[in-house]
């Protein structure tokens, strides 16, 4: 099968990319290698990829109005699209909302005026987010939730991808399905989340902020699992047999304290953090909780990893990867 994978430089296209390599896919990654964070990690995941005969790269940015005109005549034989280009990150929507609707919401537009000109009209598996819940939703949280009161411009966003993606099934018969994915962490991680910059203050010995007097939940969910759903939802989506939900939650479905995370942290580094108490940042969520069945009924989504082992995971990774 050919995959277009975009995001493919990012965090979780990354390893999306390598397990559809491994498995004898072929994948055309596409990213713009954006600055928002240090281009070099992209380029380093970009380098393991590379080493795989079935990768091939395009650099282009997914907010593109014509894509099929730029990219359309290289990709003509693509069996479907996994679409995880994004701006990511919560917190710095509200300092630059643009950057936001230009590669979310155009971006969504473009990749599914794409599917609907290529050949073989493929069926598109996207990233959306947990944020998509807001507050005041029933936890755990269920996709049948109505998740119409956001409250940052990422999940915003994100919402908007979801009904323009409904548009485009009703308009243009394209089949897709969009993945809420819940707090991802795991090697290669992005460096404005909290699993790195606290990894990086324990070890340095600086002090971490830690909102909300630690009394935030977040379901952490391993990369590794997070790809199993990925994968699971672009077989589903293959077999046109199948019904296909608008929406998946993937998360690990074991919301933890962050005092637990912090912890499990400290453990792994040996070291004790320098804790600094902070108001909770505004658009940041107390709870984020994912009911899976619906994943584990049509995915086989059945996430493995425990906190303690990602993270300790994570540490040994970061560890070798900070002193090449
Ligand atoms: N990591 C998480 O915890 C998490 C949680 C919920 C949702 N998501 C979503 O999952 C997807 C992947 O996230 P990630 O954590 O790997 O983030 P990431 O920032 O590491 O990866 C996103 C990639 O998209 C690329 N990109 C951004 N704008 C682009 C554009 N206009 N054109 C082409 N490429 C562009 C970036 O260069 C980057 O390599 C995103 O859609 C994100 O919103 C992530």
């Amino acid at each position: 099968m050919k995959i277009l994978l975009t995001g493919a430089a990012g965090f979780i296209g990354h390893h999306t990319a390598i397990r559809f390599l491994e498995r004898g896919d072929s994948v055309v990654g596409l990213d713009n290698l954006n600055d928002y964070y240090q281009v070099s990690l992209k380029q380093d995941r970009l380098t393991i990829a590379e080493a795989h005969p079935e990768f091939r790269f395009i650099r282009m940015d997914v907010g593109t109005p014509d894509l099929f005109e730029a990219i359309g005549h290289s990709i003509e034989d693509v069996d479907v699209i996994v679409h995880l280009a994004a701006q990511a990150g919560v917190r710095y929507s509200m300092q630059n909302p643009y950057a936001y609707v230009h590669s979310n919401v155009m971006g969504q537009v473009s990749i599914l005026e794409l599917a609907a000109r290529l050949p073989k009209r493929p069926p598109v598996v996207y990233a959306s987010s947990s944020s998509v819940y807001g507050l005041g939703e029933k936890i755990p949280f269920c996709e049948d939730a109505r998740a119409d009161k956001p409250i940052s411009v990422y999940a915003a966003t994100k919402r908007a991808c979801e009904m323009l993606a409904h548009v485009y099934e009703g308009t243009h018969g394209i089949r897709s399905t969009g993945m809420r994915f819940f707090t991802v962490y795991g090697r290669y991680g992005r460096p404005d989340m909290a699993p790195w910059m606290f990894t990086n203050a324990i070890l340095q010995g600086e002090p971490i902020s830690v909102f909300n007097n630690g009394e935030m939940l977040r379901d952490f969910t391993h990369v590794s699992d997070i790809v199993s759903g990925v994968v699971g939802a672009v077989d589903r989506a293959m077999d046109l047999t199948l019904p296909l939900e608008p929406v998946y939650n993937l998360g690990n479905n074991k919301p933890v304290k962050l005092a637990d995370f912090i912890e499990a942290i400290e453990k792994a580094a040996g070291r004790a953090a320098i804790k600094e108490f902070k108001p909770k940042p505004p658009g940041d969520v107390t709870v984020t909780y994912a009911n899976i069945d619906l994943a584990q009924r049509d995915l086989g989504f059945a996430p493995q990893t425990t906190i303690e082992a990602g993270m300790a995971d994570f540490v040994e990774w970061f560890r070798g990867y900070n002193q090449r």
